[in-house]
């Protein structure tokens, strides 16, 4: 099959790179013009999307790799009807396999709070604490792919929790132009791995291998990431360590705030209440924030994450 993310030595295959990234530069860098949320696909109706609200948000995540939705009604619906609203939407767009992991049950979203519940209280999500950048799911197995994302907020948090996105189909391209090998090395079987977690003496998901970037059935880009520097394994050549320290600083570029530097790629958006993200399972991270002291107005988001490919349109059955 022909793909713009071959790394064939051929002409034709180079034009066809070429055709595919010249075209995404120029719908991205007319679209991140727009003054911010550069996406956003308003639905008038919580409870019953139309067709017109979900293609938009279907086109969007085709070209964009993400959208940004509103719900327009959503202070007519309690935190139990939201997540049932959220599920339902995410179902419409064709999103109906939810990965379950061990904060979640495998029906329903995962609230997003802070929390110390037992067998939360090691992990940052559910902490007011800065979250580094990452896709979701980089530790499943390849059965459990994490291709869509979903993220909603039911509140905001008191100050900060600011999220920040990199569509992956733009970090690809900023890699390859500037060397092709950091692609081949991050397409590599065995570029990260993931140790095991050991959670008082038990493993609850055992050590990951696998690539940073693949392609889904699609033939879209998958990509495969974290940003952290314990409990993960970068295969020791050289191509592999240029591209991870390129890749950090792309991420460090966003502090220096130079509109002609790769920052301009970096999507800043503190989700409101009833705003939420849909996407393709993008690059993305948190800035810290302060929570309220009053338990009934706690930063609280409903996160899905799904093994189902967005499709390119939404179908009849769906809607
Ligand atoms: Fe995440």
């Amino acid at each position: 099959m022909s793909s713009p993310f071959s790394l064939a030595n051929s002409k034709a295959h180079q034009e066809e790179y070429l055709r595919w990234r010249d075209a995404k530069l120029a719908r991205v860098d007319s679209a991140y013009k727009m003054s911010p949320p550069h996406f956003y696909g308003i639905i008038e109706e919580g409870k019953s999307p139309s067709k017109k609200e979900l293609n938009s948000i279907i086109k969007q995540c085709d070209d964009y790799s993400l959208s940004v939705y509103q719900i327009k009604d959503h202070q007519s619906y309690d935190i139990d009807q939201t997540k049932r609203i959220i599920l339902s939407l995410a179902n419409k767009l064709g999103l109906n396999k939810l990965d379950g992991n061990i904060c979640a049950g495998n029906d329903s979203l995962t609230s997003i709070t802070q929390t110390s519940h037992a067998g939360q209280h090691e992990y940052i999500p559910y902490s007011t604490k800065r979250l580094s950048w990452h896709t979701d799911g980089y530790y499943n197995l390849p059965q459990n792919t994490i291709n869509s994302m979903l993220l909603h907020c039911a509140q905001a948090a008191v100050e900060g929790g600011e999220s920040k996105f990199m569509d992956h189909e733009i970090a690809y391209i900023l890699l390859r132009d500037e060397n092709p090998d950091y692609i081949r090395a991050l397409m590599q079987a065995d570029v990260l791995t993931i140790p095991a977690n050991i959670l008082d003496g038990k493993v609850i998901r055992p050590a990951q291998t696998g690539p940073v970037f693949s392609l889904n059935s699609q033939g879209q880009l998958h990509m495969r990431y974290s940003a952290r520097k314990r409990n993960i394994e970068w295969k020791q050549d050289s191509p592999t360590l240029e591209a991870v320290a390129f890749l950090e600083k792309l991420f460090e570029d966003d502090s220096c705030q130079s509109s002609s530097s790769n920052s301009k790629y970096i999507i800043k958006h503190t989700l409101k209440a009833g705003e939420g993200l849909i996407c393709r399972n993008v690059l993305h991270c948190r800035t810290a924030y302060v929570d309220s002291d009053n338990p009934e107005k706690k930063r609280l988001l409903f996160r899905g994450r799904f093994y189902d490919e967005l499709p390119l349109a939404v179908t009849e059955n769906n809607t």
